[in-house]
């Protein structure tokens, strides 16, 4: 275990501002890899979200989105040529994790409204986890003052975050009212 000196001396080691640049770096770059394999993997995904839902209104949400992530994982591998790096990722536990239990929804649900409820749900999960990674991406590419970078992120930043608020409409809308209905019946 770390004593508190040993903590003192190893953050002593570090720049004013913290950590160095070059570890930021690395871990800007881990994350870079992460939301790189997330975002394929939706590519995968969404369809098969888009073959279990009803709701029209749904389905069309889920069509816009998969192409906004198709842009998305060219907007990553942008990101990676600016860095320099070649574009590779990392399997991302934590997404894969959502994908399981979005798994697990469709897989036990009745098509119709039930089901898009619980879409809606499993999808909104994995847009907060990208918002959560964007948000953090972009504000390492800031603190290293890669800006062309930033601007990336931020631009699919805004686009996970208009696609939450738009799921949030749909559920509020129309499924989970009708979902509810169909309970009580
Ligand atoms: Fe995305
Ligand atoms: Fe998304």
């Amino acid at each position: 275990m770390k004593t508190k000196d040993s903590m003192r001396d190893d953050a002593s080691q570090s720049s004013e501002s913290g950590i160095h640049s070059s570890q930021l770096m690395e871990l800007f770059e881990s994350e870079l890899k992460d939301i790189y394999w997330a975002e394929k993997e939706l590519t995968k995904e969404i369809p098969k979200m888009i073959k279990r839902a009803s709701s029209q209104d749904l389905i069309d949400a889920l069509e816009s989105h998969l192409a906004q992530t198709r842009e998305q994982v060219t907007r990553v591998e942008h990101v990676f040529e600016i860095l320099g790096k070649k574009a590779t990722s990392q399997k991302c536990e934590a997404m894969e994790g959502l994908f399981k239990e979005g798994k697990e929804i469709m897989d036990e649900c009745e098509e119709g409204p039930m089901c898009d409820a619980g879409i809606i749900s499993a999808a909104q999960k994995i847009e907060h986890y990208e918002i959560a990674s964007y948000g953090t991406l972009r504000q390492f590419a800031q603190t290293l003052r890669i800006s062309d970078a930033a601007d990336l992120l931020e631009q699919t930043l805004s686009e996970e975050k208009a696609a939450d608020v738009k799921l949030s409409k749909i559920a509020v809308t129309a499924v989970n009212v009708q979902a509810d209905m169909e309970e009580s019946d």
